[in-house]
């Protein structure tokens, strides 16, 4: 769920409804506004799904408050109904909240205090508002009412409020723990959000709260209370962003727009890693002396980034010589494995938000284990509260299914991998080939639309099977079309089809395979035919070295290593046609949100 508050503005409605929408990456089931002035006139405005649903009411509501709070959920607690969505508020209409999170004991503290209030939501947040009330009622002041709310949570509820008191309009009273919060500072009006990117248009000036912290944002003054309770001051940093940078120019979708960036994302990497010189630069000694100091590796990551995880296992294990293993962690959080003697923990993420893999590195950093975090957003709470961070470095990246990123993650596991040992050949002047091959793959366009439009139309399910590194890839590939076209795909190890899951195989099920790595070239072959005489439709993706006649796009041949970094590219534009010709919106699927700060 994304939040954002201002105060103090002027006309308040355009900056919440501009920060929603920069946020509806993080969940767009529904999303409402609470919007005030200083004589406490108001509104509150909830719609389901996407915000310029709510955009429109709320324009049609004419009212212009001078601050407000809103909210774009992505439903944890409660249905998507207008009543589950936030703001939510105390039954006398006094208390307004907006809440990123989970608050895990709120049905006991329903029991406890609420017996006798009427729940209008299904939503742990409107318990927090109605216990706000009930204590304000009892004679507190609000911030000791909010403060004592938030002393009731559970110890693992995770928080981001933004609270409005009706009788003193124009104060948001604020907390935070483990949900990202800022405070922008300006000296014309103050805001919060759950991303700065979302409140560039009102200032560039950020202060990060902490876990515990509460803070009280009026028109011109912010003052911030830390865990204990006490007084805070907190310096701001300034945002270094180019608004252009989230726009997405003449492209159709953010999709497009971020599969066709990678050859120069690739190239910004590489020119971040590499001098002139050819020199590795930009990787502390300290990561690469701790990393160094470890017996094995631990990959830990969700979703695409847990697949670049698979495909960068490769790099560690051959070049650096270090065992490697690679967890989704959501799973890691809670069963952790025996780990070897001395771990170092490798967080890979495009948001550095991603709830799971912030409960590993809580989990890591209790048992005093070192942690490096990867991510495409710096400044994040990954990358924060690891004890070190690298940049990705994919730019913005707003479509829900992660391309650049992926791509990035891939290549800063690979220049990583390569400070620590040897690939035994240059890898820069390859990566410089790879960024030249992707360019010449995105090119391509028409020919993936017509085979994604030739195969996929009609069809209800398909399948991506590769060996070795193609396997990881198939995983991602098909990933992205299932989660953008709704079509049922399997990313599988070719020789584990045999083992069951070729019975699926019926007249015209496509089944994309990826052909990459020499040693198992013929065995993928022989699946290839297995799956062809089952009534299969196969369209092999072959690199230049291993293709044959009939097969549906060569790629362009580079060090079988790296062969991930193109192989994946025709699927993700497969993905993208395939979705488009279902009538889709491929930047928006269903159910989905880019940045999943909830566990
Ligand atoms: C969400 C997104 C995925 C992403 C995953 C991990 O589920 O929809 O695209 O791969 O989170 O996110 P992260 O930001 O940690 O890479």
């Amino acid at each position: 769920c994304g939040i954002v508050g201002v105060t103090g503005v002027g006309d308040a409605l355009p900056y919440l409804l501009q920060g929603l929408q920069k946020l509806e990456y993080r969940g767009y089931d529904s999303a409402g506004v609470y919007l005030t002035d200083a004589s406490g006139k108001n509104a509150l405005i909830k719609e389901k799904g996407r915000v310029a649903k709510l955009a429109e009411k709320a324009k049609a509501n004419g009212f212009a408050g001078t601050a407000g709070i809103a909210h774009t959920r992505w439903a944890t607690h409660g249905n998507v109904t207008v009543e589950n969505a936030h703001p939510q508020k105390s039954s006398d209409d006094r208390f307004f909240l907006v809440h990123n999170g989970v608050i895990e004991n709120y049905q006991e503290l329903t029991e406890t205090y609420l017996q006798r209030v009427h729940l209008v939501s299904e939503t742990d947040t409107e318990v927090a508002v109605q216990l706000v009330d009930k204590f304000s009622k009892e004679g507190m002041a609000t911030a000791d009412a909010f403060r004592k709310m938030i002393s009731l949570l559970d110890g693992n509820s995770a928080y981001g409020f933004l609270l409005v008191d009706h009788e003193d309009p124009e104060t948001l009273y604020v907390a935070k723990k483990k949900s990202p919060l800022l405070v922008g500072v300006s000296d014309h009006g103050n805001a919060v959000t759950s991303d700065a990117a979302a409140m560039i248009d009102l200032t560039k000036d950020f202060i990060e709260l902490r876990d515990g912290d509460m803070a009280i944002v009026k028109p011109s003054s912010v003052t911030i209370y830390d865990a204990a309770g006490e007084q805070v001051n907190r310096e701001p940093f300034t945002l270094e962003i180019d608004p252009e940078d989230t726009d997405k120019g003449a492209y159709p979708y953010y999709m497009l727009k971020e599969i066709d960036e990678q050859a120069v994302v690739a190239r910004n990497i590489a020119g971040h890693y590499y001098d002139e010189d050819g020199n590795l630069q930009g990787i502390p000694c300290a990561v690469t002396d701790a990393i160094e100091e470890a017996d094995r590796l631990y990959i830990v990551a969700a979703g695409t980034s847990y697949h670049a995880g698979l495909v960068g296992k490769r790099y560690f294990e051959q070049w650096a010589k270090i065992p490697t293993e690679v967890h989704i962690a959501s799973e890691f959080a809670y069963d952790q494995p025996m780990l070897s003697e001395k771990p170092f923990f490798i967080f890979l993420s495009q948001s550095g938000e991603t709830a799971d893999s912030r409960e590993v590195l809580d989990n890591v950093k209790k048992q005093g284990f070192p942690a490096l975090t990867l991510a495409n957003v710096m400044n994040s709470t990954l990358t924060r509260e690891a004890d070190f961070a690298l940049p990705v470095l994919a730019g913005p990246e707003i479509a829900v299914a992660s391309t650049k990123a992926y791509t990035a993650q891939v290549l800063v596991q690979a220049i990583l991998a390569a400070a620590l040992g040897n690939p035994g050949f240059d890898l820069k002047a390859e990566l410089a080939k790879v960024a030249v091959e992707i360019q010449a793959i995105t090119d391509e366009k028409e020919t993936f639309k017509k085979i994604a439009e030739d195969a996929l139309v009609g069809q209800h399910s398909a399948f991506y099977i590769g060996r070795g590194l193609d396997a990881a890839v198939a995983l991602e590939a098909a990933l992205k079309l299932k989660e953008i076209s709704y079509i049922q795909t399997e990313g599988f190890a070719a020789g584990e089809l045999k083992h069951g899951t070729i019975s699926l195989i019926e007249d015209k099920t496509p089944v994309f395979a990826l052909l990459t790595q020499s040693k198992t070239a013929g065995l993928l072959r022989g699946e290839v035919a297995q799956v062809a005489a089952r009534g299969a439709n196969t369209i092999v993706f072959a690199s230049e070295n291993l293709a044959k006649e009939g097969d549906a796009f060569v790629l362009p041949q580079v060090n079988e290593l790296l062969m991930p970094l193109l192989a994946v590219i025709p699927a993700q534009l497969i993905a993208y046609y395939a979705t488009l010709a279902r009538g889709l919106d491929v930047d928006r699927p269903r159910n989905l949100a880019k940045s999943v700060t909830v566990q």
